[in-house]
């Protein structure tokens, strides 16, 4: 039987830089030999891409939000990632957990122990290896969302007040679970958080 595969996520505030850095993960991943399965939260698979679009278009009540956002990641854990990490291979996801507790807790206000019993529920003692949050001052990653020219979705044009409550919540999370966290200043550039990324990766 192979050993357990490796599992992890990317998280950050919209624009800090994680679709950037993902695709540039897996790919140096797959150099070195890996298996990879790219993926992204909330989504991952066909019924979470549905969910997915409704979380980013429809309003709805913060609750409704974070269950939706828990429904999408549970059938995103067995259908994609535990499967893939008992084969061996390694997942490389756009984002988990940690993001329903800085955007559904710290941006909205969902209190913290709903959102870890659903964690505790969804996900048992599933855990990343290691999550690398992409650390960003919150008016500058909405300039860098403001030059992709792309629309933006019902989180992207939240006040940048909200996106200051995301931020101290993952600093938040990134203090409880000290262990699997790398925090990245995402005000370098790109060539120097791969960097980085090429060093933190290579001791997983
Ligand atoms: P996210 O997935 O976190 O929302 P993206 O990776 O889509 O962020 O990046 C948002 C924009 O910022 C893109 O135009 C991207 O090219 C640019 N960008 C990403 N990282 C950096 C960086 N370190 N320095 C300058 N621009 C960056
Ligand atoms: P993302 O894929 O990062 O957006 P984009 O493709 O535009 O870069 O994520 C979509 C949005 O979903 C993002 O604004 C954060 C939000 N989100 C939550 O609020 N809670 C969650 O648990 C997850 C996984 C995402």
């Amino acid at each position: 039987m192979s050993a357990r595969g490796k599992f992890i996520t990317l998280e950050g505030i919209d624009g800090a830089g994680k679709s950037t850095h993902h695709a540039w993960l897996v790919e140096h991943l797959r150099a070195r030999g890996h298996t990879v399965v790219s993926t992204r939260e909330p989504g991952g698979t066909p019924l979470g891409e549905k969910l997915r679009g409704l979380l980013l278009t429809e309003p709805m009540h913060l609750e409704t939000e974070a269950l939706l956002m828990f429904a999408a990641r549970r059938e995103h854990i067995a259908e994609v990632i535990a499967p893939a990490l008992a084969r061996g291979d390694w997942v490389v996801s756009d984002r988990f957990t940690d993001a329903s507790f800085a955007y559904q807790g710290g941006g909205r206000g969902l209190a913290w122990e709903k959102l870890a019993q659903l964690e505790q529920w969804v996900q048992s003692d599933l855990q990343p290896d290691l999550t690398l949050l992409f650390d960003l001052d919150a008016g500058v990653a909405r300039q860098r969302l403001q030059g992709t020219g792309n629309a933006l979705d019902r989180f992207e044009r939240e006040q940048q007040a909200f996106f200051e409550r995301v931020r101290a919540a993952y600093h938040r999370r990134a203090a409880e679970c000290a262990g699997r966290f790398c925090l990245i200043d995402a005000s370098q550039s790109i060539q120097n958080i791969q960097e980085i990324l090429e060093v933190r990766i290579s001791s997983v």
